[in-house]
C-alpha cells in the first residue's frame, strides 16, 4: 500500500506486545484501528491511549478461538468504518511440555488460537479485500516456525510453520489481485506472552533458545517493521537479520544442522 493514511487496520490481539506496537505505527500513519482482542480492559486501555495521540480507534472484545469471532469482527468493522484494508492476524498463545507429556486437548487449544483463528480470518476478511481489489495482510509466525530449536513447544511451532506456509500460498495467490501479504517472523521480543503459557505439562523442561547471537527487541521497533512492510509491500519480515545464517546453514545441510541442535540442546 502506498500510504495508510485513513486506511482501516484490523489487529487481533492488539491490545499487548506486538499488536499494541503496530496498531500505535500504522496508527501514527494515518490508519484508523480495530483492536480486537480477549482481554477487554487492556483492548480499551489500547484504544484510550491511541486516542489520546490524536488518533482513531476502536475496541472489539472476542476470543479468536470461537467460530462466530470473525464473522462479528468483519460487521463491527464494516459498520464502524465501511470496509477494511488491513488484516493483522496476530494472536498466538505458548504452550510447554515434553512430546509425550502434552495432552491432545493442548495441542488442540493451541491450533484453535494460533491457526484456526488465520483460516477464520481469511473466510471472512479474504472475499472483502478480493472484491475491493487491494489491501493488506499481515501474519505473526515466529522464529519457531523457521526452524527447530528445542522440543517442548511443538505445538506452537507446528501452528507458527503453517501459518508461514498459508502466508507463501495467499502471497502467490493474492499478488496478482492486487493484495499484499506480510509474514512476521520475531525472534525474541519483550511483550507478555510467557505470562499468559499455562505451567509445564509433565516434568520440567530446559526450553531450548533460538541462538546466543539474538537479542531481546522491545515491540516498538516490531510495529515499525510491520508498517513499513505493508507500505513496502514486503513479504517475509525477519526482525533480525541474523536469523537468515541460521536458515542458509539449515538449507544447505540438514541433517548436520538437526545433529547441532540436538547437541546444543542436550549441553544446556
Ligand atoms: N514475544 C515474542 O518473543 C514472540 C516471538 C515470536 C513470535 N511472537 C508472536 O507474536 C504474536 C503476538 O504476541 P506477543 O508476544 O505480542 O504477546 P502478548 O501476550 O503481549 O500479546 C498477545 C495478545 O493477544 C491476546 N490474545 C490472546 N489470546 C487471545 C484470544 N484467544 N483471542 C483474542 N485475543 C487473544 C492477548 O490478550 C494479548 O493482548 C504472537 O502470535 C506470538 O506468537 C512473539
Amino acid at each position: 500500500m502506498r500510504s495508510l493514511n485513513g486506511a482501516t487496520a484490523v489487529i487481533t490481539g492488539g491490545a499487548s506486545g506486538i499488536g499494541l506496537a503496530t496498531a500505535h505505527s500504522v496508527a501514527k500513519r494515518g490508519a484508523r484501528l480495530v483492536i480486537a482482542d480477549i482481554h477487554a480492559d487492556n483492548a480499551d486501555r489500547a484504544v484510550a491511549d491511541i486516542r489520546a495521540d490524536g488518533h482513531t480507534a476502536e475496541a472489539f472484545v472476542c476470543d479468536v478461538a470461537k467460530e462466530q469471532a470473525f464473522a462479528d469482527l468483519g460487521e463491527f468493522t464494516r459498520q464502524r468504518y465501511g470496509s477494511v484494508d488491513i488484516v493483522m492476524n496476530n494472536v498466538g498463545v505458548l504452550t510447554s511440555g515434553r512430546p509425550d507429556h502434552l495432552p491432545v486437548g493442548e495441542w488442540e487449544r493451541i491450533i484453535k488460537i494460533n491457526l484456526m483463528s488465520v483460516v477464520r480470518s481469511n473466510a471472512v476478511f479474504l472475499p472483502q479485500l478480493i472484491s475491493q481489489g487491494h489491501g493488506h495482510i499481515v501474519n505473526t509466525a515466529s522464529f519457531a516456525g523457521l526452524y527447530t530449536y528445542s522440543y517442548d513447544r511443538i505445538p506452537y511451532a507446528a501452528t507458527k510453520a503453517a501459518i508461514i506456509q498459508i502466508s507463501e500460498g495467499l502471497r502467490l495467490y493474492l499478488h496478482p489481485l492486487g493484495i499484499g501479504v506480510t509474514v512476521v517472523c520475531p525472534g525474541p521480543v519483550a511483550t507478555n506472552i510467557l505470562a499468559t503459557m499455562p505451567p509445564t505439562f509433565g516434568p520440567e523442561v530446559q526450553t531450548g533458545l533460538p541462538g546466543e547471537q539474538f537479542g531481546i527487541l522491545q515491540p516498538e521497533e516490531v510495529g515499525e517493521q510491520v508498517a513499513e512492510a505493508i507500505l513496502n509491500d514486503t513479504f517475509m519480515v525477519y526482525t533480525d537479520d541474523q536469523v537468515r545464517d541460521v536458515l542458509v546453514e539449515r538449507a544447505t545441510d540438514w541433517n548436520s544442522f538437526i545433529a547441532k541442535q540436538t547437541e546444543k540442546l542436550a549441553q544446556r
